[in-house]
């Protein structure tokens, strides 16, 4: 277990050092928008960046790195670059971002990477993945005599130059989130970012049979479920599973300081013979808690092994896309801030500038 996120460090105020004046597309920044905007409360991005984040696909593969020869053996590990550039829009530097989900790790070393380090907090309910978790972060801690990893500069696939690695404000709690939420303060959290279980978990989606000794993409070959019945992936059906989402939507939403953010990465699935819109499922329930649905970003999974369920017969999709759910937390359905600024609406449909 790493240190204890109670000690609070403080959000920056300026941008974080080390950062390249670089755009995004890796050209020359807007003159003004290298630094964040002074109305900016929500993150640290200039102009430029804040563009750049909102663009609806994201397609960008990101390289093996910080352990991924460990946490591969957890089928849906996340890229801690991905969940670092999700991290660096909706929070400021030392704010607590929370993982109800957390896996082998992705969102937690995606806050130690973040460019200025976020604290973590996550949930995890298989010790095994929280082993390798632990297992990961030692051997990245031990790197370049105890200074962690230096990640390379990925040009536009990650703009802003290389980043380093600070661990001190992350933590992994093994245990059931259900029982682990009800735990935290009200209000304490600045954003969440999860991908939980993405549905009632198949133990098999190929059926075998001999073509699977010989071809890769004939085998289940992830490994993700647990024996525990507290895994939402072991509930007994789909309405079951989206009725302990909701659960966990209520404790979020419970959590999350006002007018804050959640992510919730989530694929859809093809079960029982058909399509299942598992995305706008889990976004209706999360409406209901009161999460307000802001936006839907595609992230498009080139690497995504094409397997021939339908072959020769029928259409099954191979899904290679995810989604990554952006909810806000607003008291009764309407944003705090987007109350406090009614009055100023006039000058900003003035300006141009559209309401949250
Ligand atoms: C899609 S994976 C998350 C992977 C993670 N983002 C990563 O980078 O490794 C979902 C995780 O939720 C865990 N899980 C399922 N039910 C849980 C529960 N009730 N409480 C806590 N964790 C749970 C599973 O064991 C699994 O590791």
């Amino acid at each position: 277990m790493t240190r204890q996120l109670s000690s609070e460090r403080q959000p920056r105020k300026s941008s974080p050092p080390g950062r390249t004046r670089g755009g995004p597309d890796g050209g020359a920044e807007a003159p003004g928008s290298v630094t964040p905007h002074p109305a900016n409360t929500l993150n640290e991005l200039s102009g430029e960046e804040w563009l750049y984040f909102t663009k609806s696909v994201w397609s960008t593969a990101y390289p093996s790195e910080l352990g991924h020869e460990l946490r591969r053996a957890h089928g849906a590990n996340k890229p801690p670059r991905l969940m670092a550039r999700l991290i660096e829009f909706f929070t400021r530097t030392g704010e607590l971002v929370l993982d109800p989900f957390a896996g082998v790790g992705g969102t937690l070393l995606g806050a130690a990477i973040a460019r200025g380090p976020r604290r973590a907090l996550g949930f995890e309910i298989e010790p095994r993945w929280v082993r390798i978790f632990e297992a990961v972060l030692a051997e990245a801690r031990s790197e370049r005599e105890g200074r962690g990893p230096l990640l390379a500069d990925l040009g536009p696939a990650d703009p802003g130059g290389p980043r380093s690695f600070d661990p001190s404000g992350i933590e992994l709690r093994t245990g059931d989130a259900l029982e682990l939420l009800p735990t935290l303060p009200a209000k304490s959290v600045d954003f969440v970012a999860t991908d939980p279980p993405y549905n009632v978990q198949l133990r098999q989606t190929m059926a075998g049979g001999p073509l699977a000794a010989r071809f890769a993409n004939r085998r289940t070959d992830y490994a993700m479920v647990t024996d525990d019945p507290a895994d939402l992936a072991n509930s007994p059906d789909y309405p079951t599973y989206l009725d302990r989402m909701e659960e966990v939507f209520v404790e979020l939403a419970r959590v999350l300081r006002p007018d804050r953010y959640a992510v919730v990465i989530v694929r859809d699935a093809y079960q029982g013979g058909r399509y299942v819109f598992t995305a706008a499922d889990l976004a209706a329930r999360a409406a209901r808690a009161g999460l307000v649905p802001k936006g839907d970003l595609i992230w498009y999974q080139a690497g995504t092994r094409l397997r021939p369920y339908g072959y020769p017969r029928a259409f099954v999709p191979n899904i290679a896309h995810q989604h990554i759910l952006v909810l806000r937390r607003e008291v009764g359905g309407r944003s705090e801030v987007g109350r406090r600024e009614v009055g100023r609406s006039d000058r900003s449909r003035r300006d141009g500038a559209a309401p949250a």
